[in-house]
């Protein structure tokens, strides 16, 4: 996207943040939608073009006076713990639609709409069903969508190395869930960032559904020993079974920000890679960045002391 008004749902977010900032760097006016303006972070690169302003996907009216006057709209929204009233279904399908169609119904010429990897409508997982039923929201509310579908994102402040690299700074043995065969293929944050912003420039991507996976395929068990071969420790990894999973994950349910979700639990029984013949990062000109060449910027901190 050259020039432009841009509205970043989900601008304070990991994934949302890079976005706003690529846009901001390649010239275009970011409004940011969050929650709370005051409190967000601000998104990296593209100072002074980035505009934080205040919207809930859950309340259509926020929804469209944050759309409004603008040329384009991501919504990069993640909710990935219910809480209250802030459901998988408020957020991911209700928010979802609210977003689509406040988009068509102000004229925005393009919507790119971040979901993920093996959004199923049949899924045990409750978030899984709920990805599944926003993309459909979306797609009925406005067709000409873009749908990104990204396998794990790593990077400074990921959700997935951070949490497993404090894990095994504590505990002795690590759990493989399900013997850790499940097959992954992260893709870099800022990858999926680039592609957001290409994909706004291209009007061959109207109407498609991306998946987003980075330049190899891993097993679990894979990630795990090279993340702990960077961080320099030698931990046990204990094959355990999915409903172990489950239970640790009702534990970890009463914690104010769980490490560990029964959802995440199911998730990991199904690989997350990109499928065959689906439009990928390459299809965008986009040469995936390595795992190997961003974790050793990032996990020092995990190190043994007086590791490098
Ligand atoms: N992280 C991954 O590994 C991964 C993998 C595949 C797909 N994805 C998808 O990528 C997208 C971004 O994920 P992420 O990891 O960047 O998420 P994140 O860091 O948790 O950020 C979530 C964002 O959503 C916003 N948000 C939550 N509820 C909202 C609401 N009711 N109204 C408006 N904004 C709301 C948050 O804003 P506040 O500041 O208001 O809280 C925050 O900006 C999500 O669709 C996620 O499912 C992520």
């Amino acid at each position: 996207m050259a020039q432009g008004q841009v509205t970043v749902f989900g601008g304070s977010g990991f994934l949302g943040r890079r976005i706003a900032g690529r846009l901001a760097a390649g010239g275009a006016a970011v409004r940011v939608a969050v929650r709370n303006p005051d409190a967000a972070p601000a998104p990296e690169g593209g100072a002074g073009r980035i505009v934080p302003v205040r919207a809930d996907v859950r309340d259509e009216d926020s929804v469209t006076r944050a759309v409004e006057g603008s040329g384009a709209v991501v919504n990069a929204v993640g909710l990935y713990v219910e809480r209250g009233e802030a459901t998988f279904d408020a957020v991911h399908v209700l928010g979802a639609r609210h977003v689509a169609r406040q988009s068509a119904r102000a004229g925005i010429a393009r919507l790119v709409h971040v979901s993920g990897i093996g959004a199923e409508p049949n899924s045990e997982s409750s978030y899984v069903r709920a990805r599944a039923a926003g993309e459909a929201a979306v797609r009925e509310a406005f067709p000409d969508a873009t749908i990104l579908r990204p396998s794990v994102l790593f990077g400074p402040e990921d959700a997935f190395f951070n949490t497993l690299a404090a894990l095994a700074r504590v505990a002795p043995a690590l759990p493989l869930f399900g013997g850790g065969m499940t097959r992954l293929q992260p893709v870099y944050v800022d990858d999926v960032a680039e592609a957001a912003a290409r994909v706004l420039a291209r009007p061959s991507a109207r109407g498609q559904t991306y998946e987003l996976g980075g330049p190899r395929v891993y097993t679990y068990k894979a990630l795990m020993r090279l993340l702990l071969e960077e961080i320099g420790r030698k931990r046990i990894l204990v094959p355990a079974p999915y409903g172990l999973g489950e239970v640790l994950a009702v534990l970890a349910g009463i914690l104010p920000n769980p490490p560990l979700t029964r959802d995440q639990i199911i998730l990991m029984k199904t690989d997350n890679v990109v499928g065959a013949n689906v439009p990928a990062l390459a299809d965008l000109g986009i040469e995936p960045t390595a795992v190997e060449t961003v974790l050793p910027t990032y996990m020092a901190r995990f190190r043994p002391p007086g590791r490098p």
